[in-house]
Order: structure tokens, then sequence, then C-alpha cells
């Protein structure tokens, strides 16, 4: 029952001084939220209630009542083979109308992938209303040339007693999908396939869910993108149906590891079912259109899926840098100070965010004039950009529909939008009108050219207005906050927003701090739990008034024509109904499309809509964007952040886990609200987070409205902690823009769990609370409150193959006798390696990033335990969608560095030093570059065993070069 579920539905508004509004509310890890006001923006019907099929002790099994079906005229192709499918009985109907004949179409498309394909032979009455998904939005995956004679996956079929099939792993015959023993189920509006698993398997993906990196053998998976914040296994913002699967052999003595993913490319809404030994998928419409990846390495899995689905887009050079946001900067002076505050404690700040505060009426395109006037505006990031700094406003897709009853309520954005059919309709043709913040509010159709052009349209007036350089993508599931077409007819109570007469005031706000901030801050903790006690009070009173009703809940039966509101099969979709706080599923494209087979490629269509909006104002800078909503391949346009976490303990945690599952998804510019969203933050939490999120791709510091400043320069440990970090950060800019480079050209993940960097392990299946950034960098952050060490692992050490080195003191981690090693790790430092095998190009600390590239390089190299290491530095100029590009390759041993460039941009700051970690003996003092004597100053450190070499080359990349010491 979703309400037992103790977490709290919609909801409430927050408080703003003067008005109302109403944002969607996630609960806190596990704890009561006491943040928000109770107050409804405006009349807004509710979804009626649903029990999700997996709660529902009495649902009927697919699988117990469905005949399954035969193949027959298998003619086997070049690439695979073809076959129809018929239904192998009298129709079930189970959670919809059985689909009588279908096709199967299996392709070997290359030595690694194959794709298995099903789809309805003929339209009928029964499933004319079947959908295909275009590759328009999500990209498929199509036949390599070649001959694919290596190929490493086999498909295997059989009709006993009905037709079922086996994808194994031709080199060691590992069946690694299976559905033997089930029924393939195949309705108008339900499908299943099941496939059997390992014992204990381990599986990674299915998101975007908050949860562990390893997922468990006992979990529902469900993919309907929602506006459900950082809540503990439900379904939030976005949907990725690919899983990774890894299996240990152990048998043989010798650890080995195989990996393989498998993607369902279906966009309808789904509920994956992870029980012991089996995995049941099943989607509420779509087809059954399935990639498996061989592999075998994680890495490699990563790699082929992102092959189907589209490889990210490149970054700028300069989204590398800090960003500072939070909800509530109030007017353009309160952005200047904090602008101000950040060069005042000398903390490198590089990209400056607005949330809707700066909104006219929390209108998209439209700057408050009084609050946000467009002329200081233009002067604060004209300001910035002569500073190397940035601008980066969030958007909406919610847009504002004036009263029509009130002629000074024009919006002309709207009036545009709708004189060229920009919006979605009701089924009948009618405006269909959701409600967010503004008030009542239309939605684009991002599959029609007529709203992509005004979309564009809108965004470039406003950009001549107010020269921003990137978008934040927000409330793109689309969050609405009522079900169905709630402002229809109701128009006339636009505008909601007022000045006055509301009830509340942000005075009595009393938001929670983290776990244990009794500990860290006694005085603040007994103020603070004084103040909730009452609030807590009052709330039960309220919550105790509202439990004894019993529910009934809506239950449809399976029809030729669907029930898209409440189709039979109910998803566990955390919100309850499919249009429970987002727009109705019954919402109509202009090509027919109903929202309920696109609901999930809402946020990737705003993406993909945007991107090209920037393209065209400015053509050859790369688009930066961040989203809320995601799906398979919106990596390709788009970075995302982890929306509306907890400033608690857990979610710093849980910050891991969702970013390696994002790189596993093919976005890998990836951050969460640093310090934590909604809540207080307090110091300790802010230290430890401030670190943390500086080793993640998109650094971001967000804060919800109401709770105390969280801006590092708030406490001075925090801004100390942040410098320290940050000194790292800029240090590996180069290697980090590398990596998401080699991101973008290869799909291969920025950071990296240990498992996939060490696939041969077992014990590290599940670690998720340490993960490296490419090969070089070990990371093992504090996640606790009021400790000093931190336990680590150091995959391959113990066993004497790889060597790690302690970032600030450059010496080589001790062997040790145990797994975890207990590392010293006071507040204001966190712990991170240099993996030996590596070569590091790194630049000097600045305040912006544009600064560093001017500094002179220095090289470090990192032995492992063959006294070799070799790296890669990609370089551009950090901006451009074209221009020329530079690939340097290092080679090192213990007595010589090769350095190779290939590509025509021009670097030309010079070289300082060169350190090498881990040699076994001290180099005598002769350098040579090139065969000639260099003057070189060598010193040698016995504590480390690093020797420096000081060597001054007036440019470092322009050439390739060769040194040599002895
Ligand atoms: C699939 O593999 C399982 C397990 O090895 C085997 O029992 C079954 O017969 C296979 N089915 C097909 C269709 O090949
Ligand atoms: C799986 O989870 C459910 C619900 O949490 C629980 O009732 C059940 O006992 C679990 N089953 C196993 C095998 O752990
Ligand atoms: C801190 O608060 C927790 C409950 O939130 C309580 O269990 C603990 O005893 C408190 N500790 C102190 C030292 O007050
Ligand atoms: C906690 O205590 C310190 C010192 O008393 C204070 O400066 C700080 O602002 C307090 N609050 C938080 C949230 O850390």
């Amino acid at each position: 029952m979703k309400g037992s579920r103790g977490w709290r539905q919609w909801m409430l508004a927050l408080v703003f001084p003067g008005l109302i509004i109403a944002r969607p509310a996630s609960s806190s890890l596990g704890a009561t939220s006491i943040s928000y006001y109770p107050q409804a923006t405006m009349a807004a019907d509710k979804a009626l209630p649903v029990l999700a099929n997996v709660d529902d002790p009495s649902a009927v099994d697919a699988q117990d009542v469905c005949p399954g079906y035969k193949a027959t005229n298998v003619q086997t192709t070049e690439d695979g083979l073809t076959a129809d499918l018929v239904l192998a009985g009298e129709a079930c109907n189970a959670y919809g109308i059985d689909i009588p004949a279908l096709n199967l179409m299996v392709e070997y498309q290359a030595d690694s992938r194959l794709h298995v394909q099903i789809l309805p032979s003929v339209l009928t009455a029964a499933n004319a209303s079947y959908y295909t998904l275009s590759p328009d939005l999500v990209l498929e995956g199509l036949l390599e040339p070649g001959s694919h004679a290596h190929k490493e996956l086999s498909f295997q079929w059989s009709n006993e007693p009905s037709f079922s099939f086996n994808v194994t792993r031709v080199s060691n015959g590992d069946v690694l999908f299976s559905t033997t023993g089930s029924q393939l189920v195949y309705e108008n509006q339900f499908l299943e396939i099941v496939t059997s698993l390992p014992a204990e398997y381990n599986l990674y993906g299915l998101g975007e869910v908050i949860h562990s990196l390893r997922l468990g053998n006992n979990l529902t998976r469900t993919l309907w993108a929602a506006n459900a914040g950082n809540t503990i296994d439900i379904n939030t913002y976005g949907s990725h149906p690919i899983y990774m699967e890894t299996r240990y052999d152990t048998a043989h003595g010798e650890n080995r590891s195989h990996s393989h993913g498998v993607f369902l490319r279906n966009a309808h809404g789904q509920d994956v079912l992870l029980r012991e030994e089996k995995l049941t998928w099943r989607a509420l419409g779509g087809s059954l259109d399935l990639y498996f990846f061989s592999g075998p390495s994680p890495v490699e899995v990563i790699q082929q899926y992102q092959v189907v689905v589209g490889l990210p887009a490149m970054q700028r050079y300069h989204t590398l840098g800090l960003h500072q946001c939070r909800w509530g900067y109030a007017n353009w002076s309160v952005v200047q100070e904090v602008i101000d505050n950040y060069a005042r404690f000398n903390i490198p700040l590089e990209n400056m965010w607005n949330d809707i505060d700066y909104m006219a009426f929390y209108r998209d395109f439209d700057n408050d004039p009084v609050r946000f006037g467009y002329s200081e505006g233009r002067k604060l990031i004209d300001s910035l950009h002569a500073n190397g700094q940035y601008y980066i406003p969030i958007v909406d897709p919610g847009i504002y529909v004036p009263n029509p009853f009130n002629a000074s309520d024009a919006y002309e954005p709207f009036t545009r939008g709708n004189e060229s059919n920009a919006f979605l309709s009701n089924p009948d043709g009618s405006l269909f009108i959701g409600a967010v913040w503004p008030g009542y509010t239309a939605f684009p159709d991002w599959l029609d050219s007529s709203a992509r052009e005004w979309w564009a349209y809108e965004l470039q007036a406003w950009h001549d207005k107010l020269p921003w350089d990137g978008s934040w993508l927000d409330m793109s599931e689309a969050a609405s906050d009522c079900a169905g077409s709630c402002g229809s007819g109701n128009l006339h109570l636009q505008p909601i927003i007022t000045q006055t007469g509301l009830p509340g005031s942000a005075g009595n706000l009393v938001l929670e701090y983290p776990e244990e901030f009794n500990l860290t801050n006694a005085t603040e903790a007994a103020v603070a739990a004084s103040q909730s006690a009452s609030e807590l009070a009052a709330e039960s009173a309220t919550a105790t008034a509202s439990t004894s009703t019993s529910t009934t809940y809506v239950q449809s039966t399976p029809n030729v024509v669907r029930d898209v509101e409440y189709p039979p099969y109910v998803i566990n979709n955390g919100h309850g109904a499919l249009s429970e706080g987002a727009i109705a599923t019954n919402a109509t494209h202009h090509d027919g499309t109903l929202e309920y087979d696109i609901h999930n490629l809402f946020g990737l269509g705003e993406a993909q809509t945007t991107y090209f909006a920037h393209l065209a104002m400015e053509p050859n800078r790369r688009p930066f964007l961040i989203t809320r909503s995601t799906f398979a391949g919106s990596g390709r346009y788009t970075g995302h952040w982890g929306g509306d976490n907890n400033s608690r303990w857990g979610s710093m945690w849980f910050a891991i886990p969702q970013a390696l599952s994002f790189q596993l998804f093919g976005i890998p510019m990836f951050g969460v609200d640093t310090c934590g969203f909604m809540g207080n933050t307090d110091e300790e939490l802010c230290n430890r987070w401030m670190q943390l999120s500086a080793f993640f791709p998109f650094y971001r510091n967000h804060n919800v409205l109401g709770a105390i400043p969280q801006e590092p320069y708030n406490w001075a440990s925090v801004i100390e902690a942040t410098i320290t970090a940050q000194k790292v950060r800029f240090a590996l800019l180069p290697y980090l823009y590398t990596l998401l480079y080699q991101a973008h050209a290869t799909g291969s993940p920025v950071m990296r769990a240990l498992a996939w960097n060490f696939p041969n392990d077992p014990r590290l299946a599940d670690a998720d609370t340490q993960f490296f950034l490419g090969d070089a960098i070990l990371v093992i952050p504090v996640l606790e409150v009021g400790v000093s060490t931190v336990d680590g692992v150091f995959p391959g050490l113990v066993e004497g193959t790889d060597l790690y080195y302690d970032w600030y003191s450059q010496s080589k981690v001790d062997v040790p006798s145990t797994w975890n090693i207990t590392i010293s790790a006071p507040l204001g430092h966190i712990p991170v390696y240099i993996h030996g095998g590596n070569v590091l190009a790194v630049q000097d600390y600045a305040m912006t990033t544009r600064a560093a590239r001017q500094t002179p390089w220095s090289i470090i190299v990192a032995l492992d335990i063959n006294q070799t290491a070799e790296g890669y530095l990609y370089l551009d100029d950090g901006e451009s969608l074209v221009g020329d590009t530079k690939s340097v390759y290092f080679t090192a041993d213990k007595s010589s560095l090769s350095v190779s460039v290939e590509g025509d941009f021009i670097d030309s700051n010079g070289l300082d030093t060169i350190t090498i970690l881990g040699l076994d003996s001290v180099p005598d003092g002769s350098v040579r570059v090139d065969g000639h004597i260099q003057d070189a100053n060598i010193t040698w450190n016995d504590t480390n065993n690093a020797a420096v070499i000081g060597v001054s080359l007036e440019s470092a990349f322009q050439s390739s070069w060769t040194i040599t010491w002895d």
C-alpha cells in the first residue's frame, strides 16, 4: 500500500515570503520529514488509488494462466533467423488482450552484440495501439558490417513445451539468458518475459532508483519517470532498462569473471522483478526489443551498450569547475554577494546558477523585472565572463497558460507556442493543462517540429536578453501536481500566485539536521529538537485523523481499447496511478501518440530539443545541459544531477552508487546536490561532501529554500576542505577532461566501481563506498559522522599485483596483512591515491579553469610492480564542437619517459617537473632529452622513493620527445 510507505506524497507546499507554491516533496532517508508546510497550490484532483500488482496477494500470475507461443516458419538468414510465433492455446488476456501472431527476428549484429526482437506480425483491432519506439528518439542497434565469425553470443530456441530461447556465451557455454520453463506473454497492455539467473546473481543498473550499486536478489525495480526525489527503492526521475550481470568463476582455482548486459529497448512503464534465481521483466506496452552484450569485462559491457544508445556529449572544460546554486537567492545582489564571497575566501568558483527565484511568477523565459532585471543581469554575467566564469539558470517544461478573462495576464511565450500548436492536447483536441510552479501550465510536444522551433525561438529570444551559458532542465518527468487536465475549465483561477492573502510564513519553517547533528553541534541541535517536537506533534495529530478510511482500489479489465489511465496491470509506481504527479497518460501528441506510450521519454525529448536549440544559437559551442529526467541515450545531449537528495550522511553515500549507475547508463556527467538539498546540512557533513564531490565529474553545491546557507564559505573548516580538494581536482582537470573525452569517444566510464577495474575479485562485487576515476585515481572518502579514519580497500595490493601511491605524500601504500586498511582521515582530508602503472599530466591550481589551463605542465609517473607506466592526455580548446585536437601518449619505465604527440591543437605551456613514483633506485643525476644532456635538477626523496626531475621544456606537448635518466 502506497500510504504505508511512510513517505508523503505530494503535497505540501513550501513557504516563500508572501507566496505559497507547491513543490512535490521527497522523504528523507527513513526519517520523518518536517520540512514543508501543508498548503495546496491550487485545486488539484488526485488520481484514484491503485494497488501495485506486486503488492496484491490475489493478483493472477500470467505464468500460471497464459499459453505461450509456438514458433513456425523458422528461416535462417545471413545474420540470424526469423520465425512466426503463434499463440499456443486459448488467449489468457491476463493484463491485456493477447496478440495472436508475432514475428521473431534474431540478428547477430556484431561479435559482441545480439539483437532479439519480437513484434506483432499484423496490426489487428486488438493490437492497433501497439507502439513502435522511433530511432529519432532512442537509437537502435544496427547490423555492423563484417562476418561476425567470432561471435560470442549464441541463440537457441525450442518449442517444447512452448517457445523459449537461450542466449549462451560461446566461449564457455554459460547460459546468460534463458526463458526455458516460462511463457512469453504478449498483450496489448502487458508484455512479460522471464529469465532464469544463477543463485546469488550480481546484477547492476535498472535505474533510476536510490539503492546500493549491486541490486540484490529480492527487489522490484519500477521504471516510470517520477518526481520522487531521493526516496530509497522508489522509481524516481529517469528510466534505464539496462542491466549488467557479472558471473564469477572460482571453480578452477583462479578467480575470473565474465560480465554481460541486457537492454530492453522499451519506453513503457515497467516492473522488473528480481527474485531468487530469476528475473521477470514486465512492460505496459511497446515491443520486446532485446539487446545482449557479451562484455566480457564490465567496462566493455558499458561501452557495447552505448554503441547502441549513443555516446555521451563532449563537455566544455569550464563545466568541470565548481558550480554554486541554491533555491532562495532572492535577487541579483544576493547572487553577486555569493560570487564575491567565493572570491573573498579564495575559493575557486566557476559556474553560478539560479533556481526558479529569478523568474517572474515562475514563468519560463521571463525574468522578474525588479529582482532579476535584464540590464543588471547582463552586467553581472558580462563580469562573470570577463573573469572566466559562467552563468546557468533553471528552465522548466511547464508553460504558464494565462487567464483568458484577464487581459493584463498575457504571457507571450504561451501565446506564440499556442499559435504554432506547440503543446500537448487532450484526447478531444483541446489544450492539455496541468499544474506546476506558475499555476496551470501547458507542455510542449517534443515530437513535433513546431514545438521544437518554438522552444528554440523562446530560448534564443531570452538568451538575447541574458547571455547565459547552459540550461538546467528541471521537472522533466514531466511533473504536474494534479491528475489529468486539471486546468481545463479552471483558467479563470489564474494567476495562482499572488503576493498577498495566503497563509503561512517562512518564519515557522523548521528543517531537519543530519543524523547525529546532536553529536557535532549540541547547542544548535537542542534548539532545533525543541522546535521540531512541536511540529511533529502537529503532524502526527493530522496523520491520526486521516488513517482510518479503508481504500477501494481501481482495477480495470483487459480490453481491445486500452485503458491508458488505469491499465489492468498496476506497476509499482511510488506515486500510485500513472498520472499522479505527472502529465496525464492520455495527453496526446500531434501525431496521435499518447503520453502513456512515451511518458518516460519526456525528459529525453526536452534535452534533445534544447541541445539543438543551443546549437542553433551557437553552432560550434558544445551545449551544456543538466537534466532531471533521463532515458537510455540521454547522455548524447545532457548530464544529470541526483536531484532533491537530503542533507544526510546516508544520502552522501548513495551519491556514489547513483553516480556509478549513471556511468553504466552512459551519462558520465553526473553529480549530486553537494552538502544535501532537503533539510539543513551541518559543518561536518558539508566538509566531507565538498571533498567527495570534488571527485565527481559534475561538482555542484545546491540547497533548498529555507535551509541554512551551505556555500562552503559559511564555515572556516569547509573553506579549507574545499580548497584542499579543489587543489587535487585542479591538478587532475586535464585527466578528468581526458576521461570525459574517452567516454565521449568510446563509452568508457569516468567514475568506476572497484569491480569494474578489478573484475576478477568477487569480494568487490558490491563495493560502492569508494571508486576509481578512470584507472589512475582511487578515492576512499569518509562517509560517516564523527570519525577520523576510514577503512579502505586497495584492489590487488594484498595479492602483490598492484601498487598505490598516496596523492599527498606520494608514498607507496604499505603492503598490508589485511584486506581493509585503516586510513587516517581527519576532517578536511580525503584519501586519494594514484594507481601504479599510470602517467598523469597535471596543471596548477588557479581560481578558474581558464587560468589553470595557462599554467605549466608537470608529469607524474606512477610505476607499477614491473616498473612501467603509461598514460594518455587529450587536449582541445575546451568548447568547440569541431576544431583542432591533440593526443599525447606517455610510456615510461624506471629510466625513461616517452611522450608522443599527435594532432594540431596548440598548447604552448611549458614543462616544469617530472615526478617518478616507486623507483627502486636513486637516479644518479644525468638526464638526457632526445639523447642530449639536459640541465636538470633531481631531487630524491628517501622516505617515499620518489624522484622529482626539474626539467624546463619551453613547450611540453608541441612535439614528441623522450627523456632518460640513469
Ligand atoms: C537452455 O539452457 C537450459 C540450461 O542449460 C537447458 O536446460 C535448456 O534446454 C536450454 N533451452 C534451449 C531452448 O536451448
Ligand atoms: C523478499 O522481500 C519481501 C519483501 O520485503 C520479503 O517479505 C521476503 O521474505 C523476501 N524474500 C526473501 C527470499 O528474502
Ligand atoms: C543523538 O540523537 C539520537 C537520536 O536522533 C539519540 O539516539 C542519541 O542518543 C543522541 N545522542 C546524544 C549524545 O544526545
Ligand atoms: C555549529 O556550531 C558552530 C560553532 O558553534 C557554528 O559556527 C555553526 O554554524 C553551527 N551550525 C552548523 C549547522 O554547523
